[in-house]
């Protein structure tokens, strides 16, 4: 079964993806995937899986793709989506996912999660079991992809690099466990390689879309650092912007960039060095004085790079007001698979840092 969406279906890209398939494998197509599935979508479409497919081929953005690991869950073991919220709830094996990424953002195609809003919070449900068995990363697939769609999940991919890189060490996460246990030598090293690419390329990428080697640099970035994040776990841009994202019909990428200034001031003083090391490599790659490396620049150049690229700076600029600080505050605690790796633990000041920052 190929799940897409109508976008995708139209676009001509299903159909090189068809073509290839033509004589060698039968397959049917759903092309209904919507867009930041909620757990309702999953659970209205599933009689219409049943189980009677040998793999499924998720072509698009992170939207059908998630759809596809939820839908795969529906189909091996029954019952609603909302009963698989979490860690570890998925019982056991699902059919093969193939994915072909369609956008350069979430890095699904390399993860073990598939992310849905239940109740106007945006969780998720994480297993191995759900991790794609094969992916194919393609840059020309990505060509056409409109600017707008390329800012927004680009920041995603720009944020998993940051957030992978900065999470937790793994030794002083709780628990100790497997699934997003804390920033590790493998996932550090990935982030920053991802950090390279994408902070190089991400403006180009937006402003000339056929430019092929960004697109390419896009491509490998978003695809490394999801496999980065996918192993350390993110922080509390993620968890805000999650939070964010149940409360207002905004994409993900908007969320994260209207968040990224609460998320970052927060951790500044929990992360000097490791903000230095980005600021590093902002400076190398954007040819600025030395003297600009501190944690401080760090966040400083993302915060203009999401001004200069157009996005909210502040939740209020998505619809939020000033009252709607302890809901945003609640709505962000209950994101424990990002919250448990932040660099800094959460404390009272934060809901100070929502009131300044909302
Ligand atoms: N599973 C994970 O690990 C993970 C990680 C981060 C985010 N997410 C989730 O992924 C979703 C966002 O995914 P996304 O940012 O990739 O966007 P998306 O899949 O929602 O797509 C956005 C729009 O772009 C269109 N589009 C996609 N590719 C195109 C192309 N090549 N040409 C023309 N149009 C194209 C789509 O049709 C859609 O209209 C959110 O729900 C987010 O929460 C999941
Ligand atoms: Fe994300």
């Amino acid at each position: 079964m190929i799940i897409t969406d109508s976008a995708i279906a139209q676009s001509g890209i299903l159909e090189r993806v068809t073509h290839m398939l033509k004589d060698a494998v039968e397959w049917e197509l759903f092309d209904g995937a919507p867009a930041e599935p909620k757990n309702t979508d999953v659970d209205e479409q599933k009689e219409r899986f049943g189980s009677d497919y040998d793999a499924l081929l998720a072509l698009g953005g992170g939207s059908p793709m998630d759809f596809a690991k939820a839908i795969a869950i529906i189909m091996a073991h029954g019952g609603s989506l909302g009963d698989y919220l979490g860690e570890g709830s998925v019982p056991g094996p699902v059919i093969p996912i193939v994915c072909i990424p369609t956008t350069s953002g979430t890095g699904s195609q390399n993860t073990q999660t598939t992310v849905f809003t239940i109740e106007g919070v945006k969780r998720g449900t994480s297993s191995e079991y759900i991790r794609p068995a094969v992916s194919i990363v393609d840059p020309e697939l990505t060509m056409e992809l409109p600017s707008l769609v390329t800012r927004n999940s680009g920041y995603d991919a720009l944020m998993h690099s940051c957030e992978s890189f900065l999470a937790r060490p793994h030794s002083h996460v709780a628990e100790r466990s497997i699934l997003y246990q804390g920033s590790n030598p493998f996932s550090r090293s990935l982030s920053l390689e991802a950090f390279r690419s994408i902070w190089g390329s991400y403006r180009r990428a937006v402003t000339e879309g056929h430019d092929r080697g960004a697109r390419m640099d896009m491509s490998l970035g978003s695809h490394l650092a999801g496999l980065a994040f996918s192993h350390s776990g993110l922080g509390l841009v993620h968890a805000l912007a999650s939070a964010l994202g149940g409360m207002v019909d905004e994409p993900h990428g908007v969320c994260l960039a209207a968040c990224t200034g609460i998320g970052l001031k927060y951790n500044l003083g929990a992360c000097e060095k490791d903000f230095a090391v980005l600021a590093g490599i902002m400076s190398e790659i954007d040819k600025t004085s030395p003297s600009n490396v501190s944690a401080e620049t760090y966040v400083e150049n993302m915060l203009d790079l999401a001004r200069d690229l157009g996005f909210p700076s502040r939740p209020s600029e998505v619809g939020l007001e000033k009252g709607d600080a302890e809901k945003l505050l609640k709505n962000t605690l209950v994101q424990t698979r990002r919250t448990k790796t932040n660099p800094r633990d959460l404390d009272d000041e934060l809901l100070l840092h929502i009131e300044k920052g909302i």
